[in-house]
This record gives C-alpha cells, structure tokens and sequence, in this order.
C-alpha cells in the first residue's frame, strides 16, 4: 500500500530553483540639496540653446512631439562639478548593485562602472517617452532631479509621469490565475525628489505622461559594468 503523498514542501529533495530573476535598485542622493539647483540651472542652459526638443533626433516616433525636451547623450561627460559629484553617486551605486546582482561574487571595488551614454529629460504638457529598451549596456538608470507633481492622483489610474516597466515574461503564454500572480505585467516605480533607480537594459519601460505646475526633470543613463583588470576576481572569471 503507498503511503500518502504527506506535505511537498517539507518532503524530502523537494526544492525550487530560482531563474533568471530580476532586480531594481533604489538610493536615494543624500547630497541631492546640495547639487539640485546647480544641475537644474546648467540643463536649462542646455535646454535654450537646443535647436530642437529632442537634440539627438533618436527614436522620435516613440516620443511625444511636444512636451519633452531630450539632451544629447553625453551630459554627465560635461564638465560641470555637480554633474561629477552625481557622476559618482551613480558609478559606486551601479557598482553595488552588480555585485549584488551576481551574488556578492565580486566586491564592488573590484568592479568598473562606465557610463556610456546619459542625457535629460525635462517634460511637462503631456509629454512621454513610449515603451522602449536602453541598448549597449547592462544596467540602466534614472536619476529623478524634480518629480513635480508625477506620481499616483486621487483620482486613480496611471502615474503622472510615471516609470512604467513591463514583465519580460509575458511574451509567451497570456494565461493569468493566483499561481503566476507573481509575475504582474507592469510595475510602476517610487517616484522621490534625489532618488537613484537602477534597473537592467532588457526591462521594456516607458516614461508615462506627464503634465504638473512644474517641469519633471530627471536624468538617464546606461552603463557596462567590467571586473577589474589584475584582481582575483578577473582571474577567477577570465573577464578581460
Ligand atoms: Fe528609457
């Protein structure tokens, strides 16, 4: 006679493996008051002596036609002190985040961080940036400068000039109960004055509309992230 099947999940070699997870970091800048104003006034600089609203020309049809004014993508290249102190804040946070991600394999200051492209977005009137990838990187960014008035409205549905990502596994099958619960189709992100949001470079998202009293101005990046060259750690990894 069998025994009964008793509890699976204290039965013995019962287990489940974890795949392809996917993790956001937040930090806030504690030096975000002292480098606010500065930052701000050198884009609106940028802002009035742009020809057109998005300077780069790239991806237009994903973006509003107005209400959105976009940078080149070399800001945080720019020499300006505050835009370098925020340099920093974002190179040792990716840093962390990395090391995390990969299991605390290597310790973040053996990791280098290059950020390859960054620009700003300062947008009001409705303004939004369409469902898109960030391309050429592993971990992407968000650094929020002025939220204005983004975020949830009394009147509910979506964020004001929102972080919108979107589950990478809704691809496949589209059928939805309590057992993949977990996986909920989009994920709209804390929006905070001086916050830090890191995400990776396959995530779908998109900047929702936005219209408030005052400009929502943040600034994104991408980055690669490298061992450092002659550590243990790159030895170990082969990583050039
Ligand atoms: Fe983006």
């Amino acid at each position: 006679m069998t025994k009964p099947e008793g509890n699976a999940s204290s039965s013995p070699g019962f287990r489940g493996v974890q795949a392809w997870p996917t993790m956001f970091f937040l930090r806030p800048w504690a030096n975000h008051a002292a480098h606010r104003d500065a930052i701000i006034a050198f884009l609106r600089g940028l802002q009035a002596r742009q020809e057109r609203p998005v300077a780069s020309g790239v991806a237009e049809g994903m973006k509003s036609p107005r209400g959105l004014h976009e940078g080149t993508f070399d800001l945080l290249r720019q020499p300006h002190e505050s835009l370098t102190h925020l340099s920093r804040f974002i190179e040792e946070t990716v840093a962390a985040a990395a090391s995390i991600a990969n299991g605390n394999e290597v310790p973040p200051d053996d990791l280098i961080v290059s950020i390859k492209d960054s620009w700003y977005h300062i947008t009001n009137e409705a303004g939004f940036h369409d469902a898109h990838h960030h391309h050429g990187c592993s971990w992407c960014g968000i650094y929020y400068l002025e939220i204005g008035e983004s975020g949830r409205q009394p009147g509910g549905g979506a964020p004001n000039g929102g972080s919108r990502f979107y589950c990478p596994f809704l691809t496949g099958g589209q059928y939805v109960d309590y057992g993949n619960r977990y996986l909920k189709g989009s994920l709209d992100m804390p929006l905070e004055n001086g916050l830090l949001l890191l995400f990776p470079s396959y995530l779908l998202h998109s900047g929702l509309p936005y219209r408030g009293a005052q400009d929502r101005i943040v600034i994104a990046f991408n980055s690669q992230v490298h061992v450092r060259a002659g550590t243990a750690a790159a030895a170990r990894l082969g990583e050039r």
